[in-house]
């Protein structure tokens, strides 16, 4: 290594001689304890140092190919990035206190192994700006895959549930209150199709997010004739993106993946809700497994459901991580600036959360056992057949107006005497529709006094009736099918090539 580039490295050096910055050169001393302490991110961004390597490993090429690095100096620049790539794998090498972030560390790995005269020309042409901007994207492509690849087997989980479940029927509530009959089938797989619609998000977020910024530089290109369009293709990309400023400087990939994440989190929420009350002594519509749920330290009889709580409760952070985000973007001048720095926290935060969260959820979800006898016995009860009785009198000829008239007045009597629809005499139908129907007619209307007969007879598209239950189910299989494509192109490469390790 010759002197003169040692000499410059160390120029780059703070005063207690340790930091390597790298913008060294205008400046007569380093940075204060203060501001390094704040500047730092190696805390949170070491975890894109594979990401980091790849990309260098990539630009290394560029530079040779556009003629700044002769054969021998791409061959022994590679060498020295397998080195560090094995050193960081290992663990050997990591950030130190003076490093501000994982791109200042690999470098000063870089030049540790390579030498300041051939680890120092890696940097032309780039910037932190393009390179951290490039990074997040591949990282959240990544995980973006994995997120997808644990909700669609959540979804397999809940149509598994869905398929046992059979015919079951259940209290249908709107409002909380008894609304209508439902199969147990239908109203599982009411929280399946939100999640199949998320994973579809994550499919449509990664068609934009495939765009790479390297070779955007500080903000407005490089003027080296490096070729982006490579580094992209190596990278896992199909695109370079348009416009080297809002390249380096826009986060919406960023933010649109932090709601995609947060409305996970709100979908798995509102099913947690759902098994929480379910699985309350007063429901008892559940019962989760002992090994997802918890006990108490002091009250012996108790089993918990933390699983769903913690869903919930997490739910509430992941959303926060996105209204951060969003609120560090709002005001920004455009092109880099360094509060940028705050958006990888937040969809680190998200994505460890879901990554942790959904196979837990997915256990209790598969595990968990229903108490069939007990829904088909609440099903009909809370007068949830009366819809159906004004509907069979719409059935007979009378404006719907009169029909729901009369199924409340049906209601009115059965609760002044605390019984249920089905517990009226024929007299009684009788003499509440005698102004519409023979007293003979009137007794039919027992025929819809069913829970089971009132769910089947929703049997237009999408309703709860078992065929069309079975219908949608086939449906959902078929959109996860069609999700697998997506989610398996992280190890099969077809679309998208993960390059270092999946962290
Ligand atoms: N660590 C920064 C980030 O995460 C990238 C560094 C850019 N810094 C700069 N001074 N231009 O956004």
């Amino acid at each position: 290594m010759s002197d003169k580039f040692e000499e410059k490295t160390n120029k780059n050096k703070s005063s207690d001689g340790n930091r390597l910055a790298l913008w060294g050169g205008r400046f007569s001393s380093g940075p204060s304890p203060e501001l390094a302490a704040l500047s730092k991110s190696t805390q949170f961004d070491w975890r894109l140092a594979d990401d980091d390597i790849a990309g260098s490993r990539t630009h290394a090429r560029a530079l040779a190919r556009a003629g700044l690095l002769t054969d021998d100096e791409l061959n022994r620049m590679e060498s020295a990035l397998d080195e560090l790539q094995k050193r960081v794998d290992a663990k050997e090498f990591i950030p130190s206190e003076e490093d501000e972030d994982e791109a200042t560390a690999l470098e000063r790995g870089l030049l540790d192994i390579a030498g300041a005269e051939l680890g120092g020309k890696l940097r032309a042409g780039r910037s932190r700006n393009d390179q951290i901007a490039c990074l997040i994207r591949m990282w959240l492509r990544r995980h973006s895959r994995v997120v997808a690849g644990m909700l669609a087997q959540l979804c397999f989980e809940l149509i598994g549930q869905a398929e046992r479940a059979g015919k079951t029927v259940m209290p249908g509530r709107t409002h909380m209150q008894h609304a209508q009959p439902v199969l147990l089938a239908h109203q599982l797989m009411a929280h399946v199709w939100p999640l199949i619609r998320d994973i579809q998000r994550l499919a449509d977020w990664d068609k934009r997010a495939d765009a790479s910024p390297y070779g955007s530089g500080a903000l407005a290109g490089n003027t080296l004739g490096l070729d982006p369009l490579a580094v992209a293709k190596d990278l896992g990309f199909t695109r370079v993106t348009e416009n080297s400023v809002d390249g380096t400087s826009s986060r919406d990939t960023v933010a649109e993946y932090a709601f995609v994440a947060a409305m996970i989190g709100v979908d798995i929420s509102r099913l947690s809700e759902e098994i929480i009350i379910w699985n309350t002594q007063e429901f008892a519509f559940v019962t989760l497994h002992d090994s997802y749920s918890t006990g108490s330290s002091i009250m012996p009889q108790k089993k918990n459901p933390d699983i769903a709580e913690l869903a919930r409760g997490k739910s509430g952070r992941i959303i926060g991580d996105l209204t951060g985000l969003l609120a560090t973007l709002k005001g920004l001048p455009t092109a880099y600036a360094r509060d940028l720095q705050e958006d990888k926290e937040a969809v680190f935060d998200q994505t460890d959360t879901l990554e942790v969260l959904l196979p837990a959820f997915t256990g209790m979800i598969a595990t968990m056992t229903f108490n069939k006898d007990r829904l088909e016995a609440e099903a009909p009860t809370g007068f949830a057949l009366a819809t159906d009785i004004a509907e069979w009198l719409v059935k007979n000829g009378i404006p719907f107006r009169n029909a729901h008239e009369l199924s409340g007045a049906c209601v009115k009597i059965a609760e002044s005497r605390q019984k249920e629809l089905w517990d009226l005499s024929d007299e009684d139908f009788a003499k509440i529709f005698s102004e519409f129907m023979s007293a003979e007619k009137s007794a039919e209307v027992r025929t819809v006094l069913s829970a089971q007969g009132s769910a089947n007879s929703r049997c237009g598209k999408g309703g709860t009736a078992y065929e069309r239950v079975a219908e949608q189910i086939e449906e959902a299989q078929a959109a996860l099918e069609e999700a697998g494509s997506f989610i398996r192109s992280a190890s099969d490469g077809s679309a998208y090539k993960a390059p270092g390790s999946i962290e």
